[in-house]
This record gives C-alpha cells, structure tokens and sequence, in this order.
C-alpha cells in the first residue's frame, strides 16, 4: 500500500433473481475484503431489479433509477430471469437497456483454461500445446493425446447488430405473417469495438482475430473487415480471420490460434458460450459490459443466469460473479486485487475447486488473507 489515501467507489449492486444475490453476496464480501487491504471502500447501493421486482411493481427500469445508476462508478449485476416473465421483457427492457444507456459498446468476455479444470481434451495444463495447422478433417483425437492451451478474450461488440432492435412484424397472425431482425452495423460503433480489441491485443500478445461470416453476410462483413483491417495496422496488431462456423471448430480444436477474438453482438453471445463451456463451464465465465470512454458506469456480470432450478439450495458457484468483480476492479484501477482475485480462483480451482456457494467462499477468503499476508 504505502499509501493514506483511501479511494472511494460508489457501485450498485444488482442481485436480481435466482443465484443472482446468492453469488453477488459472495463477490461483495470479497471486494469488502480486498477494499481493507488495499486501501479502498465501496459505498454499496442495492438496487432490486429483476423479475422478482417486475412481477410486484411492474417496473423493469424506470428512468429515476437509471439516472442513479448514471451516477455510480460500477455496477455489479448478479443475473435475473424467471419463468414466469415472458421472454424478452428483461432481456430487452433491462439488460440490452442498460447496455444501450450506458454505451456499453464492448462486451469482454475472458475464457481461460484453469488449473484443475477439464476441458475438452481433459485436464487443463499451461502447456500451450501445439497443433497440426490445417487438420481439422482428421478425425477426433484421443482424449489427452494434445494438450490444448485456451486463454483468448473474446470481444463482443455489444450495443449494435441483431441485438439493436430494428425488425418487426407484419400481418402477425395471417399466412403472410413475416417477422424481420435487422442487425444494424455502424462505422462509428464498429470501429470503437475494433479499436478496444486492438488496445487489449496490442497489450496482450499482438494478435486479433475478426470472427465474422463475410462470406454470405456481404455487407456487415465488409465494414467490418474493412475497419479491422485499418484499426489492425494502426494499432501494429497481426490481424487474422475465421467464419463464425469454423471458429467454432476452431474452439474446441484449436483454440491456441485464439487470444483476442473481436465479433459482433450475436457471435460473441454464442462463442462466449461455447468458450464458457471449454473452460469449465457457465459457472466460472466472467464478463464486463464496459463503457471504455467512461462516460458512464459499466456493467459486471457472471455469464450464466438466475438458474432457477439451483437457487436456495446452496449450490451456486460464486466463481463467475468473483471473476466478473475481479474485471470490474480492473476496470476501476484496482489492479492488484484484481489479479488477487484471478489468482484465488485459480488456487481454489487448483486444489479441488469447492462444493457449496459458502465452501467457494471461505476457500475464496482463506486464499486472498494469505496473499494478503505475503506481502
Ligand atoms: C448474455 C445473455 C444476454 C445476451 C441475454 C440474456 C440478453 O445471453 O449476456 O450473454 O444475449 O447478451
Ligand atoms: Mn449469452
């Protein structure tokens, strides 16, 4: 530390529905912690968004409670969703909302094969692997014949495409219903994800891949190879192409062609699935919906959902939610309990991984007081 000035976040707290407060609490307990340690505090503003709250008030996001949220530093966001809310009411209403609000425009999505984690090929080692470029015909191979290093970042573009909304329905009901979804790419929106990505590859190892489908999506395509292509070279990045199709191949077969994947808001939702699944799955997949102007507060939240069927039963792994912190303090500045937090879960996951929420937790808190205590 070295260091008397203790800084000040405001963050919202976001529990929402299902797993969502059961594995926030974890996330919140721990930056609380790291917040002693490392000369910060949080000013905890929870907020009761979710299907939960929409089913007793009706609200989804009123615009008083938007305008709050304007005001605080980040926002930890657990997950929300029922069954008993019609599809696309929250999804649209609250979670693309406030990605369109905020301008949110990247959506960070890290996957990173963990120690003592099994992947699809077996149990993850930090041996990067080598691969037969160019095989991909050849059959699959025997489970830990190769060892495959996945470590990528996947980049979503998240406020544009087929998730901005433009499309409807005509003649709903009739033998012409037609029901159109328009994805909307701008120059301007994918040339500030591209640049991002750019920034994190140049930071990382100097290579981006563009994942896209140019091939049949002529026109998206072409904008955004073409601003990849100039965003590559001012950035003094290797740049690198795949469909969508193929990179998913690539994912499971491949993955060490990948560190940083930039696509647009539909690929980078599936991919960063896909990704979650061969790096453990949805529990341990962090993400960072992130405003990199600051104009506003970005948005951190775990991959997976509300989970209904788990929730109260104690079972929910809080990993993903104390990953997704662990971006959100990235992203505040607080780098090195950031890193702390990466490297107790790694820790945690190393020596077994933990069964119950609260085991995740304790196992979580024992490893950041000891890395506290060294140093
Ligand atoms: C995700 C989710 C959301 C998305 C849904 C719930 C709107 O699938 O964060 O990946 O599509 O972005
Ligand atoms: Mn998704």
């Amino acid at each position: 530390m070295g260091d008397d000035h203790v800084r000040g976040y405001v963050i919202a707290e976001l529990p929402g529905d299902g797993i969502g407060p059961e594995v926030t609490a974890v996330a919140r307990q721990l930056i609380d912690l790291a917040g002693s340690r490392h000369g910060f505090v949080v000013d905890w503003r929870s907020c009761p968004l979710g299907a939960e709250h929409y089913l007793r008030t009706g609200q989804v996001l009123p615009d008083e409670v938007l305008d709050d949220l304007r005001k605080t530093d980040a926002i930890l966001l657990g997950a929300v969703g029922s069954p008993s809310v019609p599809p696309g009411v929250l999804e649209r209403g609250l979670l693309l909302r406030l990605r369109a609000e905020l301008d949110l425009y990247v959506n960070l999505r890290p996957a990173r094969l963990r120690p003592g984690v099994a992947g699809p090929h077996g149990t993850g080692h930090h041996d990067a692997g080598h691969h037969e470029a160019g095989h991909h015909d050849a059959g699959h191979h025997e489970a830990g014949q190769h060892q495959h290093g996945l470590d990528l970042v996947i980049v979503r573009e998240n406020t544009e495409g087929l998730y901005a909304g433009a499309g409807g329905t005509v003649h709903r009901g009739s033998s012409f219903e037609t029901a159109t979804e328009e994805s909307l790419n701008t120059r301007a929106g994918v040339e500030r994800c591209v640049r991002y990505a750019a920034g994190l590859a140049a930071a990382r190892n100097g290579r981006l891949t563009l994942v896209h489908k140019t091939n049949v999506l002529v026109h998206a395509g072409d904008l955004w190879l073409r601003v990849a292509r100039e965003v590559a070279a001012e950035h003094n990045v290797t740049l690198d192409y795949a469909h969508v199709d193929a990179a998913c191949l690539y994912l499971v077969d491949d993955p060490g062609r990948f560190d940083v994947i930039v696509t647009d808001n539909l690929f980078g939702d599936i991919l960063s699935d896909l990704a979650a699944a061969l790096t453990g799955g949805l529990g341990l997949a962090p993400s960072g919906n992130l405003n990199p102007d600051r104009t506003g507060p970005s948005v951190f939240e775990p991959v997976h959902g509300s989970a209904p069927g788990i929730a109260g039963t104690g079972n929910a792994n809080p990993a993903g939610a104390v990953l997704s912190a662990a971006l959100m303090l990235d992203h505040l500045g607080e780098t090195a309990a950031a890193a702390e937090f990466d490297a107790a879960v790694d820790a945690v996951l190393g020596a077994g991984g933990a069964g119950s929420t609260r085991a995740w937790a304790d196992a979580l808190s024992a490893e950041l007081s000891q890395s506290a205590a060294s140093r």
